[in-house]
């Protein structure tokens, strides 16, 4: 969860918020050693991966080397409905390719695990922000646009015009945002090289083939710096002003920025509550956590070992509970019901010695006496 400050800021980006406005430092003193410390609450994980990946020497892994990681994110944010100072991602990778059909994987993929939650309203927004070379003069022809009038952009954006010119076109200043309509300024899918062109053809390509949908966002612009070509935001209208479910997009510059060699590498991550908040805006039910299968308990000490085996088996299927202490039937089944179990199985005398055990079903209160195998069974067929 905490990251050396140099990581996030060479990685994220020293233009970005989450270096300028969003960082949780902490400080560590060791007081014997008289060493002090600084370090940041994660904001993301793409720039620390990227550490990990060449501190750890992963490159040994075979190509492409793919990656997932879950966990708390932090940025210092105003808090509002979908956007926290703490909240949780689910991440993916892939190290090694360059290929534009990896990014169309990668996009497929996301898309397909919100379909299969059950989301509908959902939009891909796809864009490119170009190779580095492309960025370079597209940034150098918005400072010649913007530059000529400074006086009226906002202060945030005075100053992206020097850190990173795009990220004006982001802008939510109003004052930014009437200049912006009123200059026209070309967007980057406009203005992107013959290889980012040729790559982000081949993006949209695959997709069509797949039925994947998506429309052309030629704003996106993303709040990191390491993007390069492909970047992409998943949207849901149900979510409000920060409606991005997640986003994504390629990095071939990153691992090199952190002193590494040069390597492709994509991936994405999702917000976990924002997730949560669209699936409750469609009405997506979640699934309750399965009913206890089977509560198992047995009315006499010397029973305690074969129930409990009983138990172990029926592990195997479901959730299933054990009584512990030899108990009376009724002292049984006050737990069971209020453990919600859907069977109780109980072990007695002749259960044990005939190697049986009684089953009831809680619900229509049907009881048999089974063996071993025939409780197993039973449990089986009504999961
Ligand atoms: P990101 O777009 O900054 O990308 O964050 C991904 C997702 O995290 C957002 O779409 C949103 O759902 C969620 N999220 C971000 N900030 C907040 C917040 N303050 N509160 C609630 N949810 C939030 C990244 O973080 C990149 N590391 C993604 C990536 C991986 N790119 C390449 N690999």
């Amino acid at each position: 969860m905490f990251e050396t400050p140099e990581v996030i800021k060479r990685g994220v980006g020293g233009s970005t918020d989450i270096v300028r406005k969003e960082m949780f430092m902490v400080h560590n003193t060791w007081k014997a050693a008289e060493e002090s410390h600084e370090f940041i609450l994660r904001p993301e994980g793409t720039a620390a991966i990227a550490r990990s990946y060449l501190q750890h020497g992963l490159k040994q892994f075979p190509t492409p080397l793919k990656l997932w990681t879950a966990g708390a994110m932090f940025r210092a944010e105003r808090p509002q409905q979908g956007r926290y100072r703490q909240f949780h991602q689910v991440d993916l990778e892939v190290y090694g390719l360059a290929d534009a059909v990896v990014d169309a994987e990668c996009i497929e993929v996301q898309w397909s695990i919100l379909r299969e939650l059950g989301l509908e309203r959902i939009e891909i927004k796809l864009g490119s922000v170009g190779s580095t070379q492309d960025r370079f003069e597209y940034n150098h022809y918005l400072q010649d646009l913007f530059g000529a009038h400074q006086e009226k952009l906002s202060e945030d954006s005075r100053a992206r015009l020097i850190l990173n010119p795009m990220r004006i076109l982001d802008s939510k200043s109003e004052s930014d945002q009437s200049l912006i309509a009123e200059l026209k300024p070309h967007m980057m899918l406009e203005r992107l090289g013959p290889d980012s062109r040729w790559h982000f053809d081949q993006v949209c390509g695959y997709l069509d083939a797949w039925g994947v949908p998506y429309t052309l966002d030629p704003t996106i612009v993303r709040g990191l710096d390491y993007y390069t070509r492909t970047a992409w935001e998943i949207h849901h209208q149900g979510v409000g002003a920060k409606s991005a479910l997640g986003g994504g997009g390629r990095y071939d510059g990153l691992v090199q920025e952190l002193g590494g060699p040069p390597t492709p590498a994509i991936g994405w991550a999702f917000g976990i509550e924002r997730i949560l908040i669209a699936l409750h805006d469609e009405g997506v039910l979640i699934p309750d956590v399965p009913k206890m299968l089977v509560y198992v308990g047995a009315l006499e000490e010397k029973g305690i070992a074969y129930a409990a085996s009983l138990a172990r088996a029926a592990r195997a299927l479901g959730h299933a509970e054990f009584g512990y202490k030899s108990k009376k039937a009724g002292k049984h089944l006050e737990d069971a019901l209020k453990k919600g179990a859907m069977f109780i199985a109980l072990v007695g005398e002749s259960e044990l010695e005939q190697n049986t055990v009684t089953l009831k079903n809680l619900s229509n209160r049907e009881e048999q006496i089974l063996s071993r195998e025939g409780f197993l069974e039973m449990l089986g067929k009504s999961i």
